[in-house]
């Protein structure tokens, strides 16, 4: 099935996974593609509702936990368990390896979730780390021409 339509779900504290978010939005779009990009915070399993590949673009807080503004949408999932078989998705995490133990761990719980519920990841899952040299939002751009590829050559 040819993927037209993207949807980028953002867990964010202080906005640097929007900005990544733009950033892969532009990208995509450049690439001919329809994208939204949504805040999880009013989000609940219904965003899967229609065909399309979803990006995960959440930071890690906490005691490495999914950001305040996608726990609702986190547990929601957890509860209602939507059978997500026709669901492709790619998680692109940021996060602080200060935080060692817990470097990105809000997206390996998105990644752990949603390929329990059935969903099938399409490439590797992302970690930017801020105390490297480079910003994420100028690693998003080139992370999401390459998974453009990944995609299509997954037969989205
Ligand atoms: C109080 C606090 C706690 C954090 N905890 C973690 C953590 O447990 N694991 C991790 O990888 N990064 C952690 N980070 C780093 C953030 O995830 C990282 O700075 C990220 O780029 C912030 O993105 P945002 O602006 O979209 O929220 C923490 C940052 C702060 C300020």
């Amino acid at each position: 099935m040819t993927i037209e339509h993207v949807k980028i779900l953002v867990a964010t504290m202080t906005g640097t996974a929007e900005l990544v978010a733009e950033e892969i939005s532009d990208v995509l779009t450049d690439k001919g593609l329809q994208v939204d990009t949504l805040l999880m915070d009013d989000l609940d399993e219904t965003v899967f509702g229609d065909p399309a590949a979803v990006v995960i673009c959440t930071s890690t807080y906490g005691q490495g936990d999914v950001p305040d503004n996608g726990q609702a949408f986190f547990e929601a999932l957890e509860r209602e368990r939507p059978n997500l078989s026709a669901v492709q998705y790619a998680v692109f995490a940021l996060g602080d390896m200060t935080y060692a133990q817990t470097f990105c761990r809000s997206g390996d719980l998105f990644d752990t979730l949603l390929t329990s519920l059935g969903a099938r990841r399409v490439g590797d899952v992302m970690r930017h780390n801020a105390s490297a040299s480079s910003l994420p939002e100028d690693d998003a751009g080139d992370w999401a021409a390459d998974w453009y590829d990944v995609l299509q050559a997954a037969g989205g």
